[in-house]
């Protein structure tokens, strides 16, 4: 990355007159959009409290009041296998949602930066995804999140939609924090070794967002994950290792690798989902840091939360709910 990705600095300026308005804003990407907003930049950020991006009249009253220049889509129904049994929800976040935004934004005369998944794909290719790849969704999310695409496209020509995978962050349910919950509480850990792609810390891509935000230029689909390419095996081994390195956690589990159908899950997730993020890196003149260092700052960023409360906030996310 061209810049460092926790210093929230910039040295090209967004028209400051009219603010950005982020939905999503207490999610993992929504708190890491903040913490990096540039200091000169006005943002106004709802939660899904404040804001529910299905509610149209909600949403145009909100764009009446807040009359942004920029919108940034970071609310979603994330919950994977939940989703196979409440795919209206999902459609509800992940589809509604969005075209409810992008329809709002066409009238107000706003950009829309839309974060879209690499669930998209249905995982049977052997090289990274290109953004013209043929999609094919294998489950209830990665077709919600398509049809959200779909949508913003058909509603608005200002937009971007940025593809993301394996989002995680010291803050938040995702799968970093279930392994270090998991590292601490067992002897053995067994995790999936035939599903391949790249983590993506929701710091990294938040720096992306906020590139994308300051070049209006830019239009259409773009790809983002950190660099590299591991397993969820790799990961969770990494994880371990870097923490007990950094002295996040006294040892670190052994992890046996596992075939997906030994760990059947309600939703299929992709086998490879690498995404190719040559355009996305062409376009900002800047590259991702690879996966293990990003790692190291999420590593970093958990200890000086552990030490300044002195008591690691509790982990709920089950195992199995490993995000897309
Ligand atoms: N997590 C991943 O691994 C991953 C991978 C690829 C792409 N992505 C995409 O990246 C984006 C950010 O994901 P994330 O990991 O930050 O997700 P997250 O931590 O689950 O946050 C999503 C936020 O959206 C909120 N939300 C749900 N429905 C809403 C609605 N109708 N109106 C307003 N807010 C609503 C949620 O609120 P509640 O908590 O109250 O429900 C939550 O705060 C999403 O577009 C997601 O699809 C994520």
């Amino acid at each position: 990355m061209g810049e460092d990705s926790s210093s929230g600095q910039f040295g090209s300026g967004l028209a400051v007159d009219r603010p950005v308005l982020l939905t999503g804003a207490l999610g993992q990407l929504g708190l890491a959009l903040q913490a990096l907003c540039p200091a000169d930049q006005p943002l106004r950020a709802f939660s899904r409290s404040q804001l529910d991006i299905a509610d149209h009249s909600s949403v145009a009253a909100t764009f009446s009041q807040v009359k942004p220049l920029l919108v940034i889509y970071a609310a979603a129904y994330t919950a994977v296998d939940r989703a196979e049994s409440e795919p209206e929800a999902a459609h509800r976040a992940n589809v509604l949602g969005p075209q409810v935004l992008a329809e709002q934004c066409a009238a107000h005369g706003a950009r829309l930066i839309h974060v879209s998944t690499d669930f998209v794909f249905d995982g049977r290719a052997n090289r990274p995804y290109g953004t013209d790849a043929p999609t094919a969704p294998l489950g209830v999310y990665g077709l919600t999140k398509l049809q959200g695409e779909d949508a913003v496209a058909a509603c608005l020509d200002d937009h971007v939609i940025l593809r993301t995978g394996w989002v995680y962050s010291h803050r938040g349910s995702n799968f970093f924090q279930t392994m270090l919950r998991l590292h601490c509480e067992r002897e053995l850990l067994k995790v999936v070794v035939d599903q391949v792609g790249t983590p993506t810390r929701a710091e990294s891509l938040a720096w992306a967002i906020w590139q994308f935000a300051h070049r209006p230029a830019l239009q259409g689909v773009y790809h983002w994950s950190d660099s590299g390419v591991c397993s969820w095996y790799d990961f969770a081994v990494a994880i371990g290792q870097f923490a007990v390195r950094e002295g996040l956690i006294a040892r670190a589990a052994e992890v046996q690798p596992i075939n997906a159908e030994e760990y059947p899950t309600p939703a299929a997730r992709p086998h490879y989902s690498v995404l190719d993020k040559k355009k996305t890196w062409e376009a900002l003149g800047a590259g991702a840091r690879h996966w293990q260092e990003e790692l190291a700052l999420a590593i970093a960023s958990a200890h000086a939360d552990q030490h300044s409360s002195d008591v690691r906030a509790p982990i709920e996310a089950p195992i199995e709910e490993q995000h897309g």
